[in-house]
């Protein structure tokens, strides 16, 4: 029988591991930068909470969810996301009595049932931010800041921003009216998936992927044009924020679209999408918003948030698509190699040493090149070869596996070994 891992998930090797080490450390300095703290949540939640708070009418409660009956007979989901579940914590733990905002971060698996294809899995990881507890447009610019941050630090070039008002409840009605107006009177020019979702989402025929249905979408009724009072005034200063941002980061750049809806029920006033020059349609490497009604819809008081989220599998797609550098993971700082009956002297000292904070890998017991091409690959800084005769003579002879590759004779003794791996600089 022969084992593969399911569909859409994918095994990371040691020698991908720097990249991830790169998405994940850059995103816990910038996050760090920004005053937000780290959140973890369980990898499963209620089933109730995503439908809940994503929305029933959302390709990810329709069709997306790992849902399952414990054996308690709970309904229970992966989550696909973190938002739901960072407002659940917020919540469940009565983070409205702390200072607000409270700002928060996290890196996460995430599970979709989506057909699998370049840069869209079935399990997949995001690093996500949110900003609970302040209406002001300048958390809309904190954040959006942030995320842009976060993609200029990883080095990826050549992104671009979009951003979108959705406005707020109160307006959205009359320009969900009119936009299933509009799009009613050019039905027959639309194709049967999106004729579907006309039926079901109005604002989702705005995101088609449909090229015909682009075009009809760019002539359509734009959010902006419906938003008044607060929410009005809220995108005014928020575009003003965002034009400031140039000061600080002279790259900086946005453009308002009108067809930028996302996915998600929770989202009301700014949504906004980070994607690469040459983005397919598994293009967006971040995308957020603000989320004002979830608290409320969740059973919390009414609390107003806002966040992104990061695709860590599209980030690092982008930056071996860029050919940006990673720092290689670095090798032990000693082999051990033994010929004759050295053996259990190596094991010995290969424990004396890892003890004293070197560390140290045993080479196979094979013959001398076997050994010393095992240390190689490893990239070991440096071999201590035991023979018999080291073992009976009280030595070890260590050699440096860098440039110049010095060779020394060392007391057979861990600390003494230590003492010269470390004063040779090879550590
Ligand atoms: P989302 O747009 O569903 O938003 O996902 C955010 C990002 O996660 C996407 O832009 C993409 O980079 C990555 N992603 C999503 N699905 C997949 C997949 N199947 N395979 C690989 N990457 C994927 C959210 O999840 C919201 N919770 C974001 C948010 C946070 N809004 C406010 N706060």
């Amino acid at each position: 029988m022969n084992f593969k891992r399911p569909r859409g998930t994918a095994d990371i090797l040691p020698d991908d591991q720097p990249y991830w080490g790169k998405v994940y450390n850059t995103a816990r300095k910038v996050a760090h930068q920004f005053g937000y703290r780290r959140i973890d949540t369980p990898t499963f939640e209620d089933t109730n909470l995503f439908e809940r708070g994503v929305g029933n009418e959302t390709d990810i409660v329709q069709k997306e969810m790992y849902s399952f009956d414990d054996h308690g007979g709970d309904m229970i989901t992966l989550r696909p996301e973190g938002t739901a579940s960072v407002c659940r914590a917020y919540i469940e733990n009565g983070m409205h009595n702390l200072p607000q905002p409270v700002r928060l971060f996290y890196a996460a698996a995430m599970f979709r049932y989506e057909r699998p294809q370049a840069g869209r899995v079935r399990q997949f990881h995001q690093f996500g931010v949110e900003a609970i507890g302040d209406p002001s447009p300048e958390v809309d610019a904190e954040v959006i800041e942030l995320g842009w941050k976060y993609i200029a630090d990883l080095g990826i070039k050549d992104v671009t921003l979009r951003i979108n008002s959705l406005g707020d409840a109160e307006g959205r009605a009359d320009y969900i009216n009119d936009l299933d107006k509009y799009f009613l009177g050019v039905v027959d020019q639309l194709p049967k998936v999106d004729q579907d979702r006309l039926k079901r989402a109005p604002l989702r025929v705005l995101d088609s992927k449909a090229r015909e249905t682009q075009a009809l979408a760019d002539a359509a009724p734009k959010s902006v044009d419906y938003i008044t009072g607060e929410a009005k005034e809220h995108w005014e200063v928020l575009l003003v924020l965002l034009d400031n941002l140039k000061q600080a980061y002279p790259d900086f750049s946005y453009t308002v679209d009108h067809r930028l809806v996302r996915g998600l029920d929770y989202y009301n006033r700014t949504v906004f999408e980070f994607e690469p020059a040459d983005a397919g349609s598994q293009g967006t490497l971040i995308a957020g918003g603000r989320y004002d009604p979830l608290m409320g819809i969740l059973g919390g008081q009414e609390t107003p948030g806002i966040g992104f989220a990061g695709g860590l599998e599209r980030l690092i797609m982008e930056l071996k698509k860029q050919e940006l550098p990673v720092k290689a993971s670095k090798g032990p700082d000693v082999v051990v190699v033994t010929l004759g009956d050295a053996g259990s002297a190596g094991s010995t000292l290969a424990a004396g040493l890892r003890a004293k904070d070197i560390s140290t890998v045993l080479a196979p017991k094979r013959s001398m090149k076997a050994q010393m091409r095992y240390a190689n690959s490893q990239n070991a800084l440096n071999v201590v070869i035991l023979g018999d005769r080291e073992v009976e003579n009280g030595v070890a002879s260590v050699k440096s596996l860098g440039e110049g590759g010095a060779q020394s004779e060392v007391t057979l003794d861990a600390a003494a070994i230590a003492e010269h791996v470390r004063s040779t600089g090879n550590q």
